[in-house]
Parts: structure tokens; sequence; C-alpha cells
């Protein structure tokens, strides 16, 4: 319903309508525990970018997980643990996620924030740059057993790379999510002089070429402005 001080939706810029597109949706159906907010007003307080996924992107995760069945999942990128909370709630007691994250503030701060929630028991986050971590967990067997879901959601610039590692630790049936694909557009530039502009397209293009993967991307517009998610999987 519109609030009697709102503007009147033609006179609301796009991204003013998608966030309040995403607020309506929120509150008929993502209807988001309490502890959501609280990982938000944490990861405010500690000054952490406030870049994670909005509520009904962590939805459409937790459906994923439970669509699939997904119990071993792996998450690059964990902020202060909201899409992990997600993650781990949608695969439920018996799951485990790992999580890995670069800055060590960020890592506790996400610590806490699933520890409150109840899912600290089935989060390990690793910290430091992903790639040694993902080789580490590599090196001692630990991805001897495939993850069923991995979500790409740290820098950019080495989602190439990620994608390799979850490639090694996938099977068939592994489903493979990229956040942030689009980036208003960015993605189109292909002489950019970003880094994550040219890692995201490698990213794409790599899933494309790849036989083993069958892939796709979905644009979306919403609180988060208009970007989108690529969806694959392992043949
Ligand atoms: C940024 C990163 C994200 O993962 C995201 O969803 C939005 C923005 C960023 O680095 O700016
Ligand atoms: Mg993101």
């Amino acid at each position: 319903m519109s609030q009697p001080n709102e503007p009147a939706a033609q006179d609301r810029t796009p991204h003013e309508q998608w966030t309040a597109v995403d607020a309506f949706f929120d509150e008929a159906l993502v209807r988001p525990s309490e502890d959501f907010a609280a990982i938000r007003r944490a990861a405010a307080e500690a000054e952490m970018p406030a870049i994670e996924v909005s509520a009904a992107q962590g939805k459409f995760l937790a459906l994923m997980v439970q669509i699939t069945g997904a119990r071993r999942i792996l998450e690059v990128g964990t902020l202060a643990g909201f899409s992990t909370l997600w993650l781990a709630r949608a695969a439920g007691p018996d799951g485990k996620i790992i999580t890995c994250e670069f800055e060590p503030k960020h890592a506790e701060v996400a610590r806490r924030n699933l520890e409150a929630a109840g899912v600290g028991e089935r989060v390990e986050i690793k910290v430091g740059p992903a790639a040694d971590s993902l080789q580490s967990l590599l090196d001692v067997g630990g991805a001897d057993e495939p993850f069923d879901l991995v979500f790409l959601d740290a820098d950019k610039v080495n989602n190439p790379v990620y994608l390799e590692f979850a490639l090694k630790m996938s099977r068939k049936g592994t489903v493979i999510i990229g956040d942030n694909v689009v980036r208003g557009g960015g993605v189109l530039d292909s002489v950019s002089e970003d880094p994550d502009i040219q890692g995201t397209r490698r990213f794409l293009q790599a899933q494309g070429e790849n036989p083993a993967l069958e892939a796709t991307a979905l644009q979306t517009v919403g609180m988060k402005g208009w970007d989108g998610f690529s969806l694959a999987l392992v043949k």
C-alpha cells in the first residue's frame, strides 16, 4: 500500500520504484525473520559496506538450496553473513556451509551474527584470500566430498579463479550461482579498465565455453539497482 507521504508512483525514480517493489515482496512473500535485520544492523555498526544480497535474493538462494536438496554449500564472500544465514537455514541442521571471507573483521562480525542466529555449528568461515582458502581446502582433502551448491559473491576480478576451484570441488548436478554479473550494464563494456568488469566477462565466457556446464544469467532490478545472477549446472 502506498503511504500518505510517498511520492506518487510516476514521480519516483526507477530505483525508488524497484526498492518499493522489493519492500512489497518482503512484506507479502519473503517475510524475513528478525535475524536478518539484526545482521544488517550489526554490519552497519561495524561500518561494513551495505552490499549484501537483498532479502528477496537471499530467499531465492534459500529456495535453490531447498529445490536441489543441497547440504554441502560453498560460499565465497561472507561479509556479515546475511546470505550465509539464508543458505544455512535452508540447508537445515545436517547442512555444512564453508564460506570464505577476506577481511578478518568482517569474518568476526559474521561469526557472531551466525552464532546469534543459531547456525554457528553448521558454518565454517575461512579467513583470508579466498583462492588461498580454496587451495588449502583442496590440499587437505576437505573437498573430497563435492559441494552441492556454490555461491560466488566476493571480488569479481577473481571469479574466473573461483569458478575453476568450484569445478574441482563439484559433481554432476552441482549448482553454481554468481552474483553481480550485470553491474548496471557495466558487463557490456568489453574495453573496461575496471578489473571487476573484466573478471565478470571472463567468468561468464568461461561458463559458456565449458562443455561440462549448462549456464544462463538473469538480470534483476530491485533495491540493489540493476544487476543479475549467473546460474550453472555441472553436467
Ligand atoms: C559490490 C559487491 C557485491 O557483491 C554486490 O552484491 C554489490 C556491490 C561492490 O563491491 O560494490
Ligand atoms: Mg553481491
